[in-house]
């Protein structure tokens, strides 16, 4: 019993921060990776709107995000997707069910 107890312990101490910390590392890299920082910048909106705009529209509105990149729904922010509609069919819709966790756990955390 102890040793269940030591090892739950062990798990919920080292484990749990670190792929937590893992996944948003991964986000920020996807980000980058996947060319959306070339348009997105963190706080000014441009012809794009900034993190800072994306996570306040979608904050509690997560699913709405996820049919978004997946191409299922149309945008909160601009209802009509000009220049994300190739991103969304060429890009995000491939990206793993993962992969669009943390891409979204990154955008969400700003
Ligand atoms: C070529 C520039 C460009 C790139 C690259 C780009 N975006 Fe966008 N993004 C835009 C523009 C412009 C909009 C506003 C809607 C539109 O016109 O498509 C937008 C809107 C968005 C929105 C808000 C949708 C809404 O209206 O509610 C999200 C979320 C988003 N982009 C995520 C991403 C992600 C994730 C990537 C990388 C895979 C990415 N974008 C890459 C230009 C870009």
């Amino acid at each position: 019993m102890t040793s269940y107890m030591f090892l739950i312990l062990t798990f919920l101490t080292f484990f749990l921060p670190n792929s937590n910390f893992a996944v948003a590392q991964e986000g920020e890299a996807l980000f980058k990776s996947k060319g959306c920082a070339g348009c997105h910048s963190k706080g000014f909106d441009t012809f794009a709107p900034s993190l800072k705009t994306i996570s306040k529209s979608y904050r509690n509105k997560r699913i709405n995000l996820i049919n978004y990149l997946r191409g299922k729904t149309p945008g909160i922010i601009h209802r009509e997707s000009k220049t994300m509609k190739s991103i969304i069919n060429n890009v995000t819709k491939h990206l793993s069910d993962k992969e669009l966790e943390a891409l979204i756990n990154y955008l969400l955390s700003h």
